[in-house]
């Protein structure tokens, strides 16, 4: 008799890891390559952007759940840029890691690559971050902390740090106005 297949295992409210642990940045790379077909195109022919951008949550989520180990969410995107437009046939290729840890919260760089699978040509369409929180039971909880390795990652992880206190000085300034 054929062996049962079980569905991916998901995490206990026990498992994950905690602040405690730490992380290369390599270990939450993730890449989310698809096929762009005539339903994934807007009025105007070529790929709509929502399509783009849910393709990105998925890679960023994948990062930040390799990083962490549990279940995550998206709390913002701080940024996405459209470079240029993505065509039916194309395969769109997200890559994303995980570019600054705080407590539970992540920032998750992600790449978007469009490749002609004819000829193998790619060019880079949009780059996106995005805060994902790390939960147990529907709660934030600390995530592992980050090792950042290469010189790029350190980059990275400083710029990362310049979005956040921009997001936060944004956030105190609108409210300090009210
Ligand atoms: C994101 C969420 C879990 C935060 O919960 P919360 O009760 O506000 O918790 P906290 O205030 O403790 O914030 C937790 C972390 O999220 C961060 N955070 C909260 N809102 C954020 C935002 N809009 N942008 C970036 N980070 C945010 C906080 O800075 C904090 O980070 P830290 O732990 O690293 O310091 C909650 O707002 C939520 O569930 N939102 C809905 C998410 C969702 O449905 N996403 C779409 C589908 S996946």
């Amino acid at each position: 008799m054929a062996e049962a297949i079980q569905p991916p295992e998901r995490p206990r409210p026990e498992s994950g890891s905690g602040e405690a642990e730490a992380r290369r940045v390599a270990e939450s790379s993730s890449l989310l390559v698809r096929w762009m077909s005539i339903g994934d195109a807007n009025s105007g022919g070529f790929i709509h952007g929502g399509t783009v951008m849910r393709l990105v949550d998925e890679a960023a989520g994948l990062a930040a759940i390799k990083h962490s180990g549990r279940r995550v969410v998206t709390a913002g995107m701080d940024r996405m840029t459209f470079n240029t437009p993505v065509f039916v046939g194309e395969l769109l290729r997200c890559t994303a890691s995980v570019n600054a840890v705080w407590r539970s919260s992540m920032e998750v760089g992600v790449r978007v690559e469009a490749e002609n699978p004819f000829t193998g040509e790619t060019r880079h369409t949009s780059t996106a971050y995005l805060t994902m929180v790390a939960l147990d039971e529907g709660r934030p909880v600390p995530a592992p902390k980050l090792i950042a390795e290469s010189d790029d990652e350190r980059r990275r992880q400083r710029e990362a740090e310049v979005r956040r206190a921009n997001r936060l000085a944004e956030r105190d300034q609108i409210l300090g106005g009210r």
